[in-house]
């Protein structure tokens, strides 16, 4: 068995005195691809921030090889810098070009030489089927090639772990497909990943293992994603998944 890469334990989230996330327990194995699936508002989005230290934490901790993410703590950038993240909308630099979008903070931040980090740019452009596209601006590019660009982007920070927060939500229908063919991809050569997802056919074909959430709990686990789709043990989320074709 791999080791445990990211370790959470009894995680509390509050808004406002409001619980958002309750006692989640979750033990992420170094490759292993997890996707996070439930209802609107089921605090899906906020887990993942949770985990990037973008969000304060009531209870609970959580551990990147064994070193806590903890928002406020001194080293959150450098541990950031592990945790890799793409959402639902892109935000490339308008004015700056594919090539120095990709290359930015790499240079900037992890104080990378630019010719590796330029070389790395174009190994992995050339990965997402965008290496013709270097020198163009993001309005040039459909959703979907700035989606790959964003993946890039968190690709070359090389993150210990990716989180994908539902990266195809705002795609036109032909568009998806070229994005999860990327994350599929990825998830073949063994990136850590957790997948905020609506796209359950996708969810299927890549989970190792899939958690429901609902109302900031997991409410089903399963480490057998095709039995879960078929026949999910609980009710609720049998009566989630009814909602979707795939
Ligand atoms: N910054 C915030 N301040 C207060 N409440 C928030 C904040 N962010 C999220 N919430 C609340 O936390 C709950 C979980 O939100 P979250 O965005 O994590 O849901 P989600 O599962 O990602 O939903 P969706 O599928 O619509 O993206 C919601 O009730 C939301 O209103
Ligand atoms: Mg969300």
């Amino acid at each position: 068995m791999e080791k445990i890469l990211l370790s959470i334990k009894n995680l509390h989230k509050e808004f406002n005195q409001n619980t958002i996330l309750n006692s989640i327990d979750l033990d992420v194995r170094q490759g292993e691809v997890i996707v996070i699936i439930g209802p609107s508002g089921c605090g899906k989005s906020t887990f993942l921030r949770c985990l990037n230290g973008l969000e304060v934490i009531q209870g609970g901790e959580i551990k990147l090889n064994g070193k806590p993410i903890q928002k406020d703590a001194k080293n959150i950038s450098s541990m950031r810098q592990k945790i890799g993240m793409v959402f639902q909308s892109y935000d490339l630099f308008p004015h700056k070009t594919i090539l120095e979008n990709i290359i930015l903070a790499p240079i900037k931040v992890q104080k990378r030489n630019r010719e590796e980090v330029e070389s790395e740019a174009m190994q992995l452009l050339e990965r997402v089927g965008l290496a013709n596209r270097k020198n163009d601006f993001p309005r040039q590019l459909s959703g979907g090639q700035k989606q790959r660009i964003a993946i890039v982007r968190a690709l070359i920070m090389h993150p210990k772990v990716l989180l994908l927060d539902e990266i195809t939500a705002a795609l036109d229908p032909e568009m998806v497909h070229e994005v999860l063919k990327v994350v599929l991809d990825l998830a073949k050569s063994g990136i850590t990943m957790l997948i905020v997802t609506h796209e359950m056919a996708f969810a299927k074909a890549i989970a190792d293992r899939v958690l429901f959430l609902e109302h900031g709990e997991i409410a089903e686990e399963s480490h057998n994603p095709k039995a879960f789709f078929e026949r999910p043990e609980t009710e609720r989320a049998r009566h989630f998944l009814k909602s979707f074709e795939f």
